[in-house]
C-alpha cells in the first residue's frame, strides 16, 4: 500500500515536498494512523493519510490524480476520513494547508473548515501554512449521532 501512496503523492506534490513509500509506510504502522484509497474498477484515484487521538483527528496528506480533480474524488475522501475519525471518536479536524494552495483551501473550505492559526514560512517554498479546524458533529458529513 505504501508503495502505491507514494506514486500518488509524487503526481500530487513538488519534489521537495513529495514522502517516500518507507516514510509513509513508517506512518501508517503507528498507532491512530490510517490511509484510505478511492479506486473505480480496480485503478486508484487518490487518497488520504489521517491520525486520531484523544479526540482529535488530523488530515496528513490528501491528493488526487491530476487528470481527475474537480470531480469530487477530493471531497468523498475527505468524507470518509470524517466518517472514520468520528468512529474513532474525534469530535474535532485539523488540516495544514499552504497559503497558496488554492483548490486545498476551497475543498477545505467548501466542507466547513475555518482559520484557527499559520506557521510562518512552513513549506519549503516559503509560504505559510494555514492550520485549520472543522468541527465534526456540525460539517454536515453523518457521523451516525
Ligand atoms: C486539493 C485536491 C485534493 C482536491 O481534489 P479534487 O478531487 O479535485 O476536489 P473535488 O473535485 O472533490 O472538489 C470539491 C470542492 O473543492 C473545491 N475545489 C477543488 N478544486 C478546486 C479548484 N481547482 N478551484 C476551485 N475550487 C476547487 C470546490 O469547492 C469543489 O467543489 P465543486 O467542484 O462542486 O465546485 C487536489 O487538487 C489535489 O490533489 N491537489 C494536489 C495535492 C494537494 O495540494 N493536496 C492538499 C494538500 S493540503
Amino acid at each position: 500500500m505504501a508503495g502505491l501512496l507514494a506514486t500518488l503523492h509524487a503526481e500530487g506534490f513538488p519534489p521537495a515536498e513529495r514522502w517516500t513509500a518507507q516514510a509513509i509506510g513508517l506512518l501508517l504502522d503507528l498507532p491512530g494512523h490510517f490511509g484510505l484509497i478511492a479506486e473505480t474498477r480496480g485503478e486508484p484515484l487518490g487518497f488520504v493519510l489521517g491520525r486520531v487521538a484523544a479526540g482529535e483527528a488530523e488530515v496528513l496528506t490528501i491528493a488526487v490524480r491530476p487528470a481527475l480533480r474537480r470531480s469530487g474524488v477530493g471531497r468523498a475522501l475527505l468524507t470518509a476520513l470524517v466518517e472514520t475519525a468520528a468512529a474513532a471518536g474525534a469530535e474535532t479536524l485539523f488540516l495544514e494547508v499552504s497559503e497558496s494552495n488554492g483548490p486545498a483551501r476551497q475543498l477545505y473550505a467548501a466542507l466547513g473548515a475555518v482559520e484557527a492559526g499559520r506557521r510562518r514560512r512552513y513549506y519549503a517554498d516559503g509560504t505559510d501554512a494555514l492550520v485549520l479546524r472543522l468541527d465534526i458533529k456540525s460539517c454536515g458529513v453523518a457521523t451516525n449521532e
